[in-house]
Order: C-alpha cells, then sequence, then structure tokens
C-alpha cells in the first residue's frame, strides 16, 4: 500500500521560507495545522511521493513551477472583500483625500489610483463610484483605478463584476440602485463604472523588476488593506518601498489600521497624517523627495552604518493642528502628521495612542486631564515637539497665555526651525496685543526663511492694521512676488489652507 505523504517541522521550516521569499507570506504558528494540510493535499495532488519532492518542484524556475505557485498561493491567501468595507477609511477618502487630489490634479484631469490586493473587485469599484460621485465631468478626465493582485483568479470574477448581495452589507440602497444592474439573485456592476478600471495580476513582493510592462506608476493613492497581515515585517518594508516608488510626489498610500504601525524605517520617507477616521500615509513633495534623498545619500557616505540607522530611528509624529485664525477656536478634531527630525522617540505606537487619547480629551474639552497628562508625557520626554506642542496649543486655548510661550520657547530651544511654534506665538502675542513681540517673531520667521508667505502675508496684515499702508503694501508685494514661483493649485496650511491662487487674488486686490 501507498504510504501518505506526511510534514516534518524541517521540511514545514524550509516551506514557509521558500513561500516568504517568494511571495512575502508569512505562515503564523496559528496557522500551522491547515498549512501543513494545503502542503499534504498539494503533494498528493501532483502525485508527489512526498512533501520533499514537491518543495524542490516549487524551488524550479520553470513554466510548471510558475503555475503551481499561482495555484498555492489561491490556498494560501484570503479573498475576503466587499463593498465600501471599512466606512470610515471611505469617509476619509471621500471628504478629504479624493477632493484635495481632485483640486490638486484639476488643469492635468489625470488622476491614477490603484487598489493594491484587490481581490475580487469591491474596492476598485468602491473607489471608482466615490469618484463618479464627486466629479461632475468625469468623462472629460483621464482615469485610471487599477486593481493589482497576486491571485490569477481573481481577475476574471473582477473584470465580470456581478457580486451576491453579501457584498453589499455595508452599502446604502441608493448607491446599489444607481450603479448596479440586478441580475437575478445578483447584482452586476454597471458599465459606466466598469469602463473606469484595469485589473492586472502582480506579486506586489516582485513588482520592482515587472513595472515596465506594468501600469502601476505614478500613483496619486494606494489603497491596500488588509493585504499586509499575510506578510513579515521584512516584506512589509521591503513593499513600502516599492509603493514609495509607485507614487507620485504628494501621492498618498492608505493601508488597514495599524497593519504597518510597527514598521519604522519602512515608513521613514512618508509623512504621516491623522485624521479622525483613520491614519494616512504620504510621499512628500517634490523638493522634498530631492532634499530627503540628497540627505539620505550624504548622510550614508558620511556617517558608519550604525549612525544612519540610528538616525532612521527618530521618524516620531510632528502633529500640525489645521491653522486657524482664532487661537480659541482652533481645530482640534483633524490632525495631520508629518515626519520630524529633532526627537528619538518612544515606539510609534505609544505615539499614536497617545495621541489619540489627547485629541479625545481635547474633543471633550477636558483642558485639565489633558494638561495634565502631557505633564506626565513631557516628565518622560521633556524635548518631544508633539507634545510641547500640543500642551501649549492647550494652554493658548484656555487663555494660559505664559504657559503657552513658555512652552513654544523651550520647543523652539529644542528646534528652532520648528515653525508651527514660531506660528502660535504670533496668536498669543497678537491676543495678547503685545505689538512689539508680535513684530519679532514675524521679523525672525522671514529671517529664518526668507521665502516664508506667512512671514510676509502676516507682517503686511500688521502693518495694515496699524495704519501704515506703504508698508504694509511692499510686503504684500513681497507676498505676491513668492507666490508667483508656487503652483497655483497649492495650499499653504499655515494661512487655513489658502491656495496661492486665492491668496494671490486677494492681494492683487490689496495692492492695487
Ligand atoms: C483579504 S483580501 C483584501 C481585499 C481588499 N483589499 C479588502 O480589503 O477588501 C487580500 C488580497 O491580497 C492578495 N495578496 C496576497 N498576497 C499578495 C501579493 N504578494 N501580491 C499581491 N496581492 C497579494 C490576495 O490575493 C487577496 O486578494
Amino acid at each position: 500500500m501507498k504510504k501518505e505523504p506526511s510534514l516534518n517541522i524541517h521540511t514545514r521550516d524550509k516551506f514557509r521560507q521558500l513561500i516568504v521569499q517568494k511571495t512575502g507570506l508569512e505562515i503564523r504558528e496559528q496557522n500551522l495545522g491547515s498549512f501543513d494540510n494545503i502542503i499534504i493535499n498539494r503533494t498528493r495532488k501532483l502525485r508527489f511521493d512526498e512533501p520533499e519532492n514537491y518543495f524542490i518542484f516549487l524551488s524550479l524556475h520553470c513554466h510548471d513551477s510558475q503555475k503551481e505557485w499561482e495555484e498555492l498561493v489561491l490556498e494560501l491567501t484570503n479573498n475576503e472583500s466587499y463593498f465600501f468595507r471599512d466606512q470610515g477609511q471611505f469617509k476619509l477618502l471621500e471628504e478629504h483625500i479624493l477632493p484635495e487630489l481632485i483640486k490638486r490634479k484639476k488643469i492635468t484631469k489625470s488622476l491614477r489610483i490603484c487598489s493594491a490586493g484587490y481581490s475580487t473587485g469591491p474596492e476598485p469599484y468602491s473607489l471608482a463610484i466615490l469618484l463618479k460621485e464627486l466629479i461632475p465631468d468625469i468623462q472629460t478626465w483621464n482615469l485610471l483605478i487599477l486593481g493589482v493582485d497576486i491571485n490569477h483568479e481573481v481577475l476574471e470574477v473582477a473584470r465580470k463584476g456581478v457580486y451576491s448581495p453579501w457584498s453589499f452589507r455595508r452599502v446604502a440602497p441608493e448607491i446599489k440602485e444607481k450603479y448596479f444592474t440586478k441580475k437575478g439573485e445578483q447584482y452586476q456592476i454597471n458599465n459606466d463604472i466598469k469602463k473606469l478600471l484595469k485589473f492586472e495580476v502582480c506579486n506586489l513582493v516582485e513588482n520592482e523588476q515587472n513595472s515596465k510592462k506594468s501600469d502601476f506608476l505614478d500613483i496619486d493613492l494606494i489603497v491596500c488593506r488588509n493585504v499586509f497581515i499575510y506578510f513579515s515585517q521584512k516584506t512589509i518594508k521591503k513593499i513600502l518601498n516599492i509603493f514609495y516608488n509607485k507614487l507620485q510626489p504628494s501621492g498618498y498610500l492608505l493601508t488597514g489600521h495599524a497593519e504597518i504601525i510597527s514598521q519604522n524605517s519602512g515608513l521613514i520617507k512618508f509623512k504621516k497624517k491623522l485624521f479622525a477616521q483613520s491614519l494616512i500615509y504620504q510621499k512628500p513633495k517634490l523638493d522634498e523627495v530631492i532634499k530627503t534623498t540628497t540627505l539620505l545619500a550624504n548622510q550614508k557616505s558620511l556617517y558608519p552604518v550604525n549612525q544612519v540607522v540610528k538616525n532612521t530611528k527618530k521618524s516620531g509624529l510632528d502633529v500640525i493642528p489645521k491653522p486657524s485664525k482664532n487661537i480659541s477656536k482652533r481645530n482640534i478634531n483633524l490632525l495631520e502628521v508629518k515626519p520630524k527630525n529633532k526627537e528619538i522617540s518612544s515606539p510609534e505606537i505609544d505615539h499614536l495612542k497617545e495621541i489619540e487619547d489627547i485629541k479625545m480629551l481635547l474633543q471633550k474639552r477636558s483642558y485639565n486631564l489633558v494638561t495634565q497628562k502631557l505633564i506626565n508625557i513631557l516628565d518622560k520626554f521633556p524635548n518631544d515637539l508633539n507634545y510641547l506642542y500640543f500642551l501649549a496649543e492647550t494652554y493658548a486655548n484656555i487663555g494660559k497665555y505664559e504657559q503657552a510661550i513658555k512652552h513654544c520657547n523651550h520647543a523652539l530651544d529644542v528646534d528652532n526651525l520648528s515653525f508651527k511654534f514660531y506660528y502660535l506665538l504670533v496668536d498669543v502675542y497678537q491676543e495678547k496685543k503685545e505689538d512689539e513681540l508680535t513684530k519679532r517673531i514675524l521679523d525672525k520667521i522671514i529671517y529664518l526663511n526668507a521665502n516664508s508667505v506667512y512671514g510676509y502675508f502676516k507682517l503686511g496684515n500688521f502693518y495694515q492694521d496699524r495704519g501704515n499702508a506703504k508698508k504694509a503694501k511692499k510686503m504684500y508685494h513681497n507676498t505676491l512676488k513668492i507666490l508667483d514661483t508656487l503652483p497655483n493649485n497649492q495650499q499653504i496650511a499655515e494661512l487655513n489652507d489658502l491656495s496661492v491662487e486665492e491668496l494671490s487674488i486677494k492681494l492683487s486686490n490689496l495692492v492695487n
């Protein structure tokens, strides 16, 4: 009688290593039982006597073994997906990220979005529906919504676009009505949405090499959710690097909550933006990309390797509140987070949790609690710019201006180029009607950054309010000169996200 194949621990480990290497998929301890069954079933199916021979077959670089990899991957991955999965993140896309991208791209009318690990298609179709809702003249846009997935079987399912009622468990009936046609018990996506999509079979782990024949490049937004959960930290880091290269400057990456939170070095080049619904990662603007690349290249040549690694650990969170005209009405719901450069941080996961707690307390206006919490944290991390900013801003909000000033000054001792503290000081001194000090800070801003739109514009306002029209005009002229060098659709975060175009029009009226 023929012996049944069995898998010993040593061979199982060899399979696990080969699979990580080839696909990035990490077989976790809790899944070992089902993993053993998969390997034994495939060994039987291909009529090998034992898993060792199946292993040798998989290690070959021939067409047949490639085909077998596709089958094995089907067994190892899960294709669970449905429309508008995670309503919070889709809200974030609908209300902030997509409108920002649409605004940014309104001149070229070209937008490239990728759903990485799209499974059977609900995720990219949901993105297409959002875009259709948000862009009235969508037919005049050059849109690409690309789905990429390692699983070749899902391609046909996604292309057909026919789904069971269960896939719509998070979909408003009117959206289902508007974009789908009932076919028996199933629903088919309408053609006007379908034609916005393209699908590709692609292994994210190997995608760097495949990029020539792929549309997966120059992407404005990558959505990759419920995919990283399968990967080892090393593979996640590799994929993040691939994603970074696939993104356009200022492009976004949205992952499932907390899926890559323990990544430090893989995320160093990304900015982090924390919204009420989710954290999202952003590739920096073009000039910052150039700066960072040059900086990293210089670091590599100037310092020993361990020092560079040490530097990469400094990627903490720098929290920039949405600016507002009035300190007491500062917006605390929406926080942008970008990598900071001067702090050595505790693990990110702690920061994020602390920031979430602080945000919640601020929303509830529990100022005493939040102040106490921040004082305690700052006891441990006295030079952490994030917490210093929160505390200074909270003091400003409750009218404890001297405390706010003290913490701003301390932060500026730590990093005298952390401009948000100057902006806060300007607000505080204005509130205190300290003209001399307000002006001193504004002068310092333009001394440190001769191209500061904020600095010249605010100085213009300062003189204007004090009846010195001649000096005000000069400052506004200087502001206009700087604005001339910037793209029209660029937003100026420290001036309530006013666009360059809007501010230029406003100033042209003032100076003429
Ligand atoms: C659970 S589904 C997620 C579907 C969708 N993103 C969502 O959140 O609803 C995971 C998908 O990741 C794909 N995947 C796993 N490893 C991959 C790899 N190395 N390259 C590309 N796709 C991969 C799987 O084939 C599967 O379709």
